[in-house]
């Protein structure tokens, strides 16, 4: 406690700029605000306060209100425009002590009044009254801007780790799609079909249902599910697997089950991927008007997957060599596909894999030089 005063030392911190022309009144303001604790600066009008207002950032601004060259009022709508200083509280001293003169201080910002003569206690009160509010006001400012940025360095944390979290689900995907292609073909190894036929063809599948409108999460799924299409082989004996000649119609029973294994290698599953891949092994030997096999499945009660996968996995076959046959062109490849609509295959499929042809022929193209390379 100051002994003079009995004013909290803490406030000896705080600054005051009195702004007043008459040399008399600065000493007297100026003795006053010292002997209460203040450390005080003082200017000989409004511009010069101002100046000082500016530079210093004062805790409380005492100012008179005739001045030359900027009276009190202007001081103070200067201060309160500025967001700089707009806080710093304002005490006006005035010898009008008529309501407009009020008014006036009022609507240009001023936080006080004291009139002339100024009572020393009444300004000691007020000048604590308003360093207290002020001090609360820049509390809950530090306060509020120290939340803000624990919020902002949170919400930073947040946003890396999905970044992280991105990044490790591609890599889980591409992770699961390599080891979908690996089984795949080690699947279908002993029918001499390649890792290269289960990318080409789970590519144009991916290629079909992007053109059929299918959301890019059902894309990615085909393009993965469509890989495992012939997975039931397996469980296909050699002797009719590899057969070269003509199967006959036990054997061919026999083959035909291929759908019907690789249902039950890819069912059961609660993984939303591997019940499509079931869907795919099932269906992808249907055919639209029912002729196909292993139910005879007819049109839409066919999965779109199985007849996505239908169109992409004959284009392959017919545009690759075989023992028994050599590459057809692209033209007699897409001529047979679209021959085949409405018996073989999806209409809307066929239409799709048409529709795509150049996209259809880059796959073909880039595993092309992928072989040759
Ligand atoms: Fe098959
Ligand atoms: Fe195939």
């Amino acid at each position: 406690m100051n002994k003079v005063t009995g004013i909290d030392a803490k406030l000896d911190k705080h600054l005051v700029i009195i702004v007043d022309d008459l040399p008399s009144n600065l000493i007297y303001f100026n003795e006053a605000l010292t002997t209460f604790g203040y450390r005080t600066v003082t200017a000989a009008n409004g511009k010069e306060g101002l100046e000082k207002v500016n530079a210093l950032i004062p805790d409380l601004i005492l100012t008179d209100v005739n001045m030359p060259e900027m009276n009190g009022y202007e001081l103070c709508a200067a201060v309160k425009g500025n967001p700089v200083t707009k806080d710093i509280p304002i005490i006006l001293i005035t010898a009008q002590d008529d309501r407009n003169s009020l008014i006036q201080g009022l609507d240009t910002g001023a936080d006080d009044f004291l009139i002339k003569p100024v009572n020393l206690s009444e300004l000691q009160a007020r000048v604590r009254n308003l360093l207290l509010v002020k001090d609360y006001r820049d509390h809950m400012k530090r306060y509020t801007s120290e939340l803000e940025t624990q919020v902002a360095m949170r919400t930073a944390e947040l946003n890396n780790a999905f970044v992280e979290l991105k990044a490790v689900n591609l890599q889980l995907k591409e992770s699961i799609l390599d080891t979908i292609q690996r089984l795949s073909t080690a699947a279908e190894y002993r029918d001499k079909e390649t890792a290269a036929h289960i990318w080409r063809m789970s590519h144009y599948s991916q290629i079909v249902a992007r053109s059929l409108g299918l959301s890019s999460e059902d894309v990615d799924n085909i393009l993965y599910a469509s890989a495992m299409h012939d997975v039931g082989k397996i469980g296909t004996p050699d002797h009719i697997l590899l057969k070269t000649g003509k199967l006959t119609a036990d054997e061919k029973q026999i083959m035909d089950e291929h759908t019907l294994i690789g249902e039950s290698i890819l069912g059961g599953s609660n993984y939303p991927l591997l019940e499509l891949a079931k869907e795919v092994a099932g269906g992808h030997h249907e055919w639209w008007d029912g002729t196909g096999y292993p139910r005879q499945l007819t049109g839409e009660n066919i999965p779109v997957a199985a007849r996505i996968v239908a169109v992409a996995d004959v284009y392959d076959a017919l545009t690759t060599k075989r023992v028994y046959k050599d590459a057809w062109t692209a033209d007699e490849a897409f001529a047979h596909i679209q021959a085949g609509a409405g018996t073989h295959f999806d209409p809307t499929c066929v239409a799709a894999i048409v529709n795509s042809r150049s996209k259809i022929e880059d796959i073909q193209r880039s595993d092309q030089a992928l072989k040759d390379s």
